[in-house]
Order: C-alpha cells, then structure tokens, then sequence
C-alpha cells in the first residue's frame, strides 16, 4: 500500500512552521524555494534556543555538566544521522558546514594524495558548481583530466563504458535544476569495476528520499542540513572507514591532533581527524533533530507527497503553451522541483512578479552555469517543493503566471517540453 500525507497530517506539519504563517506584500506566503533552503520546523528552532539557553559548551573539552551535555547531544545527533543514511558507524559521519566544505575536504585531502597527471575525473553536465569547481582546482593541482558524462534529450544521463583512466566519478544524486534522479547505485558498481572510487552528492536527495550509502555502495556521499530541515552551516561528509583512515587532514588546528610536540603532530582518531577547531555544535545538534522530524513524518511518505505534488505541477504546467520545462517529464524521474522558462519574460521579471504575490521562486542559473550554457540558456524559474506545500499552492503558482503573462503582455512561443 502506498503510504501518502493525509490532510490532517499535511495541516499538522504546516502548523510546525511559525515562518508559513506570515504574510508577504500582505499575501500568504507560499514557499517554493526549498533547493535553496529549507524552512525550519519549531522542534529544530527551540533545539537551538535551548543550547544557547542551557548548555552551550564547547565539545570534548571541559569536564564540566554544560560541556558533558554538549557533548553527549553532539555525539547522538552523529549517532542519529549515521542511522539515517545507514552507514555503518557514527564514525564515518564528519560534520561539515554542509555540500560544498564536504566536497572540498574530500578534492583538498584524498584527491590531491592520490590523483596524478592524466588521470580522470568524471562529472555530469548538471552539476552544481561545488561538485565543479574543487575538481577543476584538483585538475590544475594535479594535472588530472576533467571528463562529464552527457544527456539524454530528457535530462537523464547517457551513461557510458567507464574509462579505465578515471579515478573519480562525482555525480549527483538528484539534479537541482532538471530534477532527474540519477542511478548513483549503478554508476557506482561500473565506477568500482575499473577500480575508481564515486562520490555521490545528495544535497537534493537526502532531504526528500531515503538514502541509504551501503546499499548504494558510495565511497563519499555529501549533504547539507539547511535543506533538510536543519539549521544553516550543518552537513555531512560520510566516507568508507578505510578510504577516511588513509586521508591526511583537510584543516590543522584543535581537536584533529592526537598529540603536538615542539616539532609536529599525529592525527586524532575517525571522526575527530576532519573536525579540527570549534565545531558547529548548536548546528549539528538541530541538524540531528530535523532528521529526527524527518523519520517521524517518514521517507517514503514525504517523496509520495513530493512526487504528486511534482507530478500536478507537471500537469497544470504543461496547459501553458508558453512554457518550457528543463529535464524529465515523469515525477518518477524527478524530485520534487521543476525548473522552466515562460515565454519571453525573462526569469529574474517572473521571480520579481511572483515575489509581489508572496510566493518564493528561483531564477538564474542556480549555480549551474555550466549546465545553462549546455542547453544555451542564460537562466531559469525554479519552483521547488517540500513537504510542507500543497496541491493549492500549485493552482496558485499556474494562476500567478496567467496573470504575469497578461501583465508583461507575453506573446505565445509554442510548447516546446524538456530540450
Ligand atoms: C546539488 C547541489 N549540490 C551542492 C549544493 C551546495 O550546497 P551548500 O551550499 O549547502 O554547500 C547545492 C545547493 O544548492 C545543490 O543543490
């Protein structure tokens, strides 16, 4: 049986956000732009205020009550988010700052030790610049080769024979503009057969669908917390125990040393070794209760509630003859956000004239340059869901662009789906 939102849960779910229930240019908020970042539920917001209020400490330093509780909460929240993606010890979870600092540890320490001239790396077209631009500076570093996997006309992936040469493939699992999901769990089997590694970016998986790293057989696998509830500056590297035991340290400081003598160091054990300084302590913490949130409503319900909310929009979006949809027109194939241009109007005009009506989109390039230039365009709208949105807010969202299309005066351009 499928398991689905009822509206009693949905109005649940909603009265946890204080942010849904204001007012923009005095018309209820509608929030779309949830591939940027996530709104808060208040569970995550009092988790917070209760840290800075209670026992905001430094971690595995002080002996005293506020520091041993700090502490503690630190380490369950490492505890619960490694439950959550299934990996197989706390471990092999490194809080980061989110996506992009994770990604660099792994470009700054394990790519820079073991990639060498001629070398391949292998991306994708749809890329977001943080899984882009480490490996170009890996590449100028090294002397390694950049190399992407091309597209399908529907935005999925034409996925070829993996070149013996490559050594990385750094791919997405779920694509912040066209919304394809990719078959990380098949591109790692083929990565693997010719001995390279993959690390899977889940920045705009992990918040909507179930994940989990073993099944998948990822090497690294990245997300931020501040699209998945969380609060900002959390997220998460996990990597193969052994793969992170064999890595020199990404940063040098506190907590990351066993040991310093008057002329060097050694290394702190797994997770400690990559969380040198401070860490986000308060943020980690609400981190580990957004997944908490996520777990109760549950996975499989929150991707069927994306999924059809996808798949409506889709729909009502198709009955414009004006618009034009980027990547795979089957909610299947997709996540939860649909990315488009409409007529002539440019994308930044429509996001300023949906903003006038309270509702949040996206426009530009949503740090996808390459992939924009890819299918020559300058720049998109982005509506993207979660769990909060409803069936309603889509009439609203057709309903906004009929009216945008009166007001620029926008001339029909024909329907022209996908590329
Ligand atoms: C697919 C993808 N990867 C990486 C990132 C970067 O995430 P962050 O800015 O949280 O590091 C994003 C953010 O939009 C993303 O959508």
């Amino acid at each position: 049986m499928i398991e689905r939102l009822d509206a009693v849960e949905l109005e649940e779910i909603r009265d946890d956000f204080p942010i849904l229930q204001q007012r923009v240019h005095g018309k209820p908020l509608i929030y779309f732009d949830n591939a940027a970042t996530s709104q808060k539920p208040r569970q995550v917001i009092e988790t917070l205020n209760d840290y800075y209020r209670r026992y905001n400490a430094n971690v595995h330093r002080g002996i005293h009550a506020l520091a041993e509780r700090a502490t503690r909460e630190y380490e369950l929240a490492r505890h619960t988010i490694a439950k959550f993606i299934n990996a197989p010890a706390p471990e092999t979870v490194v809080f980061t700052r989110g996506t992009t600092e994770a990604i660099n540890l792994v470009a700054y320490s394990w790519a820079r030790a073991n990639l060498k001239q001629g070398d391949e790396i292998l991306i994708t077209w749809m890329e977001h610049h943080s899984n882009i631009v480490p490996w170009y500076q890996v590449a100028a570093a090294t002397g390694a080769v950049i190399k992407r996997i091309d597209l399908n006309a529907d935005g999925t992936l034409a996925i070829p024979a993996i070149n013996p040469r490559t050594k990385l493939v750094a791919v997405t699992q779920c694509s912040n503009v066209l919304g394809t999901i990719n078959p990380v769990k098949e591109l790692a089997a083929a990565a693997h057969k010719v001995g390279a590694l993959i690390l899977v970016d889940g920045a705009q998986s992990v918040p909507h669908l179930a994940v989990d790293v073993q099944a998948l057989d990822a090497d690294f696998f990245v997300f931020s917390g501040h699209k998945m509830l969380g609060p900002t500056a959390s997220g998460v590297l996990y990597g193969k125990r052994a793969l992170l035991e064999g890595m020199p340290p990404f940063m040098g400081g506190g907590e990351m040393i066993r040991e310093v003598s008057a002329t060097g160091f050694t290394t702190n054990d797994l997770p400690y070794k990559f969380e040198a300084g401070t860490p986000n302590i308060a943020e980690s913490i609400g981190l580990g209760i957004a997944v908490d949130y996520l777990q109760k409503v549950g996975l499989d319900k929150i991707r069927q509630h994306e999924k059809e909310i996808t798949a409506y929009a889709l729909e009502r979006l198709q009955e414009m003859i004006e618009i034009k949809i980027y990547g795979p027109l089957d909610a299947e194939k997709r996540g939860g956000l649909v990315a488009f241009t409409f007529s002539d109007i440019h994308p930044h005009d429509l996001a300023t004239f949906f903003d006038q009506e309270g509702i949040a989109i996206r426009a530009g390039h949503h740090c996808a340059m390459p992939l924009h230039k890819h299918l020559g365009i300058g720049a998109t709208a982005r509506a993207s869901f979660y769990l909060y949105n409803t069936r309603a807010e889509v009439d609203a969202l057709v309903a906004t662009l009929q009216k945008a299309k009166k007001f620029f005066g926008a001339c029909p351009t024909g329907r022209a789906l996908g590329f």
